[in-house]
């Protein structure tokens, strides 16, 4: 599949075109953003490791019975995906109080969730992605009532499956954003899952493994991103 032409830059993928309408190549980057974007810096790897383990991800998630954008992966930092068009809604779920939670409601970090949380956001940066109540998401017609129930109740279904998985290679997921986009006639998950999107702390040391080593100046950054891809596919490539 030959990628065409550039229908989008992000901050951390490309997407492009390619000979069938339906599907697009998304090429992952090493360059990192935190911070609404106020934060730029560059990961040596990132691009392969989070391609690599949404690869990962993705396929597993889709073994459980969940529907995604994901056909396959072409390359070490690109993979294949349907064409979705994106709703701008991210769902955070929350097991353990981490980052913005934290924050906002001066609760600690740490602080283990009895049930996890689910939070939205409005993907727009231009107003800094603020948390969004379900009432404005209906209103302002982002989703409807029952596409927001299948999408929470698909973001809690994710974390039980990625739950399942994380622990049993010695991670707590402390938490992670979702998006998904309309395919057809279809809802599917889109985007990507890696250390960029979610958090991850060592069981035992704590240690944190995600992006939050950028984010916060933590050092041995490249390191985590390698140290989570051996982990989820038990090879460093
Ligand atoms: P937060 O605590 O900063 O709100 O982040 C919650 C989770 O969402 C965390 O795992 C990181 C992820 N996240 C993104 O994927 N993109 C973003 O722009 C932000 C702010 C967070």
């Amino acid at each position: 599949m030959n990628k065409i032409e550039k229908l989008y830059e992000g901050k951390a993928k490309i997407v492009y075109s390619t000979e069938d309408p339906e599907l697009v190549v998304q090429f992952f980057k090493d360059d990192a953003t935190a911070f609404d974007g106020v934060k730029k810096g560059q990961i040596s790897g990132k691009g392969v490791a989070n391609n690599l383990i949404s690869c990962h991800l993705f396929d597993m998630l889709e073994k459980n019975g969940i529907a995604t954008h994901f056909v396959k992966r072409l390359s070490d930092n690109e993979m294949l995906v349907r064409r979705v068009v994106i709703i701008p809604i991210e769902l955070v779920v929350r097991n353990v109080a981490a980052g913005s939670l934290c924050k906002r409601y001066g609760i600690p970090e740490g602080e283990i969730f009895p049930e996890p949380i689910v939070e939205r956001y409005y993907k727009n940066d231009a107003f800094h992605d603020p948390l969004m109540d379900d009432d404005h998401i209906i209103r302002f017609k982002l989703a409807n009532a029952a596409e927001l129930t299948f999408l929470k109740t698909t973001a809690m279904r994710i974390n039980q499956i990625l739950q399942d998985f994380f622990n049993s290679i010695g991670i707590t997921l402390v938490d992670f954003k979702l998006e998904f986009g309309h395919y057809k006639d279809r809802l599917l998950l889109a985007d990507e899952i890696s250390p960029d999107t979610c958090r991850f702390w060592e069981k035992g040391t704590q240690r944190k493994l995600d992006k939050d080593r950028f984010r916060f100046d933590l050092g041995d950054v490249e390191s985590a991103y390698v140290e989570m891809l051996k982990r989820i596919t038990g090879s460093s490539s």
